[in-house]
């Protein structure tokens, strides 16, 4: 249960009435940035929120159909959490997540999570990179996570998961 003065917003790239902008853009991208150690650029990022017809590298198909869900703290003016989603190839992807360091363990990426399962209509699937500490996490949503191979970051190995979740029938 989140505290009553935080609130759950979701922009959708596609509607320009209620895409990303300004301040919000920017907390946004600072949270992700700085949740990522730098790893993911902000152009990276802008990738993802933005949607892209010629995608990434690790993303070479088309990134479409792009929601951004935030958890605000209303009282202090402050971003909590924030979710990215949207289509990729055939799933629904989320490739960022992070909660605001200060907003830790009370339940914020859970909700997130929840509430994107909420809207989905066919699976979400979500992938990550990450030495084993967040596959508790993913289980403990529902998701099945899968031991999907070795993947070198920065010159060091790192085990990646995929975390996969099918809203039931
Ligand atoms: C991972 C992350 C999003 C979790 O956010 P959060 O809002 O603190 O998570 P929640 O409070 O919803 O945690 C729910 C449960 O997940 C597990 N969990 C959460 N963070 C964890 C961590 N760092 N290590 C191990 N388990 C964790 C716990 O079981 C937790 O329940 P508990 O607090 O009752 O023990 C946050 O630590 C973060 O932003 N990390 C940096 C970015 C990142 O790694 N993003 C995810 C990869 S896509």
């Amino acid at each position: 249960m989140l505290e009553p003065s935080y609130q759950g917003i979701i922009y959708f790239e596609n509607d320009p009435k209620k895409r990303l902008t300004g301040r919000k853009l920017e907390a946004v991208l600072n949270l992700l940035h700085t949740a990522f150690e730098g790893s993911r650029t902000r152009e990276e990022i802008m990738l993802w929120i933005k949607g892209s017809k010629t995608g990434t590298k690790d993303f070479p198909y088309p990134i479409t159909n792009c929601e951004v869900l935030i958890i605000e703290d209303v009282a202090n003016s402050k971003i909590a959490g924030a979710i990215i989603t949207a289509d990729y190839r055939d799933v629904r992807y989320i490739p960022l997540l992070a909660t605001n360091p200060e907003y830790q363990r009370r339940g914020i990426a859970k909700v997130m999570v929840e509430a994107i399962k909420g809207l989905q209509r066919e699976g979400v699937e979500i992938r990550v990179h990450h030495r084993g500490h967040l596959r508790k996490f993913y289980k403990s949503l529902g998701f099945n996570v899968e031991n999907t191979g070795i993947k070198y970051s920065r010159g060091k190995p790192e085990s990646i998961h995929r975390a996969r979740w099918i809203k039931p029938k």
